[in-house]
């Protein structure tokens, strides 16, 4: 046999791990330099003590502690009072990457790929050589389970360097400790900033936090209610593409085709399942394994024709306009807010719901751009901001009509905060580093209609405010005329001096009956719990004066 130089080159070709395939692309996930690499780990781990605290219907305490050990090396250690993970599991969950519980599952939860926390234990084992230490406990009458873990990256399969039983003190929970190389500074993009964010949007956890220079932060829990547990749903037929029809054929459980429609989508009934079988000419009781490329086609085709209800939007859990004005309140100092919730909506058969919030004026800087924050199903978005489909929509509206500066599709300028929440059973990010929102069009618009009428809120309250300093400003100037006009009254009608004192009270009552009380006209940020009842006092008077 000849030797050729495909001989020669299959010698090198073989099978590439997942796990090697990350080691090498670790910027996909969010490792790209030290700084990033200790926030992602921070995040990933946060993100999964929130997700199981709710998935188990507790009300989160969570401990975050970083501890500088010199040389960028840094040790992260985060703890949770969550449901805990069942012993086997643990070793898979930690270190083996593409492993999770969330990925199959249609349903708002902050992780859903099955990477996050495994592939922070592969940097820290990376840049440090150390094994992660799991301690978890599932019951109070049960002991807890301690691991040190870490990853083969050439089978992507868990090593385990110890394991044993342990005393906990504490009814259930996971503690993780991961050594890594980072680098540490405060800041826009900082795990300070990332956790004072996440407690904006998660009133009902109680976190604390000590940063690297042993700096302690606590953010109370703003309100007692739980986050109701997120509801799965099916996909709907809408969303689905060839290869994830046929895929979803080969792994059906059902016996015959409109059994496995109707079971494994959503808001496929029996009649529907039956229109879209008669239009792609396949019969009921043909096995769905069977299905191949040109009939899975004609299905897809009948989908698109055939008219299906949309999904159900109950599964998603948006924040609330009233916890989010109470998150907001709670860490950003301004004089007013404003929330608008928007119902449900759907993309690519996936519900969706976006909430947007404000905080204005007070002690927010005057000069340069309003401070956008980005959330995805309650995780802030601290990176790729510019690549991302919210700020879009941000500075595609036009803020000059709702009091902020703005020069041509630039982001506004002004005293502000702009929350910008997505919840959603998939949230379409555009890596799996999970930084920013793709621009799908019924998002962007989504986004833009909730800016618009937060935008109007704000609008009536800056025109509120204007009136009122004009209103002080024209008073001023009336005021100081009172002892004048009281003086020339003396002296044409020859007042007494207590005579006089007592017309520049009365003209002072004057002025006030004419014109209003002052400190029912200025805003007393304390109060602001009462700017509803005030705006649909104010539009009230606006309407009239506009069509007076
Ligand atoms: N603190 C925890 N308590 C209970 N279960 C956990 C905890 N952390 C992780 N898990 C479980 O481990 C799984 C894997 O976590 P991992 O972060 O790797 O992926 P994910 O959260 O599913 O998705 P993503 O990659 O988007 O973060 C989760 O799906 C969850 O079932
Ligand atoms: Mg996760």
């Amino acid at each position: 046999m000849t030797t050729t130089k495909a001989h020669e080159l299959a010698k090198g070709q073989r099978e590439i791990s997942i796990a090697e395939f990350f080691e090498k692309n670790r910027h996909l996930l969010g490792f790209d330099n030290k700084r990033k690499a200790l926030l992602t780990t921070v995040k990933e781990a946060v993100d999964n003590s929130l997700d199981a605290c709710e998935e188990a219907n507790i009300l989160p305490d969570l401990q975050i502690e970083i501890v500088d050990m010199g040389n960028d090396r840094f040790r992260i250690i985060v703890e949770d009072n969550g449901p805990g993970i069942v012993r086997e599991q643990i070793p898979k969950i930690f270190a083996k990457l593409l492993y999770g519980s969330k990925f199959f599952k249609y349903s708002q939860s902050r992780g859903q790929q099955g990477i996050g926390i495994s592939a922070s234990v592969m940097y820290g084992q990376l840049t440090t050589g150390r094994a992660a230490k799991i301690l978890s406990k599932i019951h109070p009458t049960e002991p807890a389970h301690y691991y040190e873990l870490k990853i083969d990256t050439k089978t992507n399969a868990p090593q385990i360097d110890q394991e044993s039983k342990k005393d906990w003190n504490k009814d259930h929970g996971t503690k993780i400790q991961i050594d890594l190389e980072g680098f540490y500074q405060k800041g826009q993009q900082s795990v300070d900033e990332y956790i004072k964010e996440t407690a904006i949007v998660n009133p009902h956890a109680n976190i604390i936090y000590v940063n690297p220079r042993a700096e302690q932060y606590i953010f109370p829990r703003a309100s007692e209610e739980k986050i109701p547990v997120a509801k799965e749903i099916k996909p709907h037929p809408y969303g689905v593409e060839l290869g994830r029809l046929m895929k979803m054929c080969d792994y059906a459980v059902e016996k015959n085709l409109k059994q496995f429609l109707m079971g494994s989508f959503s808001r496929v009934s029996a009649s529907v399942a039956d229109e879209l079988l008669e239009k792609s000419k396949l019969l009921p009781t043909k096995k769905p394994k069977s299905l191949n490329r040109e009939d899975a086609e004609r299905l897809l085709e009948a989908i698109k024709t055939t008219k299906i209800m949309m999904p159900p939007t109950d599964c998603i859990s948006p924040i609330g306009e009233d916890l989010l004005l109470r998150g907001l309140k709670k860490e950003i100092n301004a004089e007013f807010y404003a929330a608008v919730s928007r119902p449900p909506a759907v993309y690519r058969g996936n519900p969706f719901a976006v909430e947007v919030a404000l905080a204005y004026g007070g002690a927010l800087p005057k000069d340069g751009a309003i401070r956008l924050m980005r959330f995805a199903n309650r995780v802030p978005l601290l990176f790729q901001q510019g690549a991302c489909g919210v700020t879009d929509s941000v500075t595609k509206t036009s803020w000059k009509s709702y009091g902020l500066n703005q020069s041509g599709s630039n982001m506004p300028v002004g005293p502000a905060v702009v929350i910008v929440h997505l919840a959603s059973v998939w949230v379409p990010f555009t890596s799996e580093a999970k930084e920013a929102i793709a621009h799908y069009p019924e998002i962007l618009k989504e986004v833009k209609l909730a800016l618009q009428e937060l935008g109007r809120k704000l609008s009536k309250y800056t025109a509120k405010k204007r009136r009122v300093s004009d209103e002080l400003k024209k008073r001023g100037h009336i005021e100081k005329y009172i002892p004048h006009i009281a003086g020339a009254l003396e002296s044409l009608l020859g007042l007494t001096t207590e005579q006089k004192a007592k017309t520049e009270v009365e003209l002072a009552a004057i002025l006030e009956h004419t014109r209003g009380k002052v400190e029912d006209m200025t805003f007393d940020p304390k109060k602001n719990e009462d700017f509803d009842e005030e705006f649909a006092r104010i539009g009230k008077e606006d309407e009239h004066e506009e069509s007076s």
